[in-house]
């Protein structure tokens, strides 16, 4: 016996089990009484001494303790109708040295009332739990169609006409943008136009799921795959999305490996659960988004090859917002719409001045920014009319949009810069050279060019290609 047991006085072990188990019952292998603890020989209107020895079923009314000790099989949470009212009994087989000799009997409610006490508390709980089980159902629909998508810039008008186009086959499409310029809206427009729209729309965020969870995560996994597996197993997120559509988002974020296992997927039609053995077959249109040049990053095997033909069937590019900026009045009155909605107002308007200053800046968190922007707004104005004080200090103050605020050349900024170009064109030609002069430092190592300019490689790779700048032309440099 346990060394640390036999230090317990028997009187001990025995209030320890009845507060263990509130009542207690134990039967030999024939059914018969060997214990049974004194508030459970209460309830029964029984002496503790008396029932030592009798037949269980003379003693508890419906007692199944008789078939336990027999039969070896556990019973656990079972209702056990008693004295016209109902409790929770457990029931386990006791083996000592590997061998039945017997069973034990717990329950765990002791009547009608404390069963009532626990459900109070828990109900409140599983219907919270229902509440999420509903809301995670309905998230898996797709929430925008094309007629959310605003913009008539002719690029844009394109961009969406192609994913409108197509939005009914089951071909793989790339959604490439950069943040913010509407790749999830588009994911879920597209969804929404297909036969597929009854069926469930999963979206993946590919560079938030640590790299060891996503495998587990997309195709999910079988009972016992690993330590802490969940009973039953778990569904992956392909299998949820079955007959429907699976978004795959920053797809350039994920790793080799798992690129491989997608290519695997995207071929066979099949997944494979993590611990599992059987493939299941599936029926899932993917679509990935990502802002990264995968085809740069196919050049520095960042991203595989095969993987990327697979994904660019169809590939719609969607312009930033400082490529539409004919666009600007019309989505930021759309979603000025869903503001007022949002925050109970009506009426709100904004002024020339601020479409001029909307117009002007950059926008490097395209249609995200432009939201937020407009959100502060809603929140500072007292008024009717957004005017340029509402605005964020970051586009108020703005050099460039105080020119066209103030009309007062003292307030000019004094630069060796000829103002004869646009601001943007300006920054791109800096921008153009920088990278040719990087280039020549470097000797045409890209690599090494990228680090002196402190960016990454795609990012570079990136810059190339915009600005199309070829070997010859670095060379011409090198040799001069
Ligand atoms: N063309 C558009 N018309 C209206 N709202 C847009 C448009 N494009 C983007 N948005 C809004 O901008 C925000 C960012 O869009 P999202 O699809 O999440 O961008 P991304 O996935 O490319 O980062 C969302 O709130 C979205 O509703
Ligand atoms: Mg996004």
């Amino acid at each position: 016996m346990n060394k640390m047991l036999q230090c317990l006085p028997f009187n001990w072990i025995q209030e320890i089990v009845n507060i263990a188990a509130e009542w207690i019952v134990v039967v030999d292998r024939d059914g018969k009484v060997l214990y049974m603890n004194e508030s459970y020989c209460k309830f029964v209107d029984r002496d503790p001494d008396e029932v030592i020895g009798m037949d269980v079923q003379d003693v508890i009314e419906n007692s199944r303790m008789h078939f336990v000790a027999k039969t070896g099989q556990a019973e656990v949470a079972e209702i056990h109708p008693i004295k016209n009212t109902e409790m929770v009994a457990n029931r386990y087989p006791l083996f000592i040295d590997n061998e039945l000799v017997g069973a034990v009997g717990t329950v765990m409610f002791r009547n009608a009332q404390d069963w009532l006490e626990y459900s109070k508390k828990v109900e409140p709980l599983i219907e919270e739990l229902n509440y999420y089980k509903k809301r995670f159902e309905k998230e898996l629909v797709s929430k925008y169609s094309f007629s959310q998508l605003i913009g008539s810039t002719p690029s844009f008008h394109a961009a969406k006409q192609l994913a409108e186009k197509v939005s009914a086959s089951s071909s793989a499409i790339l959604l490439f943008g950069e943040s913010g310029t509407g790749k999830e809206l588009f994911a879920h427009a597209i969804h929404d136009a297909s036969p597929r729209r009854l069926f469930p729309f999963v979206r993946v965020n590919c560079a938030s799921i640590p790299e060891h969870l996503l495998e587990s995560e997309l195709f999910g996994y079988d009972e016992g795959a690993f330590t802490g597996a969940k009973r039953g197993g778990k569904k992956g997120k392909f299998e949820i999305a079955n007959r429907g559509t699976i978004f795959l988002d920053e797809i350039g974020d994920m790793s080799l490996n798992m690129q491989s296992k997608l290519l695997r997927v995207l071929q066979e039609k099949e997944i494979e659960r993590v611990g599992g053995n059987s493939p299941i077959s599936i029926d899932v249109r993917v679509i990935a988004a990502t802002h990264r040049n995968l085809e740069d990053m196919v050049v520095l095997k960042e991203f595989r090859q095969d993987l990327y033909y697979r994904l660019n069937v169809i590939k719609v590019d969607i312009p930033p917002l400082r490529e539409r900026i004919q666009d600007i009045p019309l989505i930021a009155n759309a979603l000025l719409k869903k503001l007022e909605r949002k925050f109970h107002r009506h009426g709100i308007q904004i002024s020339n001045e601020v479409f001029q200053i909307l117009k002007s800046h950059h926008w490097p968190g395209n249609v995200r920014e432009l939201e937020n922007v407009i959100e502060r707004c809603v929140n500072v104005l007292t008024g009717n009319v957004i005017t340029p004080e509402q605005l964020p200090l970051y586009l108020y103050e703005n050099p460039s949009n105080k020119i066209l605020l103030n009309h007062d050349p003292s307030h000019y900024i004094k630069s060796d810069l000829k103002l004869t170009k646009s601001l943007k064109e300006l920054i791109e030609e800096t921008e153009r050279n920088a990278v040719i002069q990087a280039l020549v430092e470097a000797n045409g190592n890209k690599i090494e060019a990228a680090k002196l300019l402190d960016i990454s490689k795609s990012t570079f790779y990136e810059k190339i290609k915009y600005y199309n700048i070829h070997r010859n032309e670095i060379d011409e440099f090198i040799k001069n």
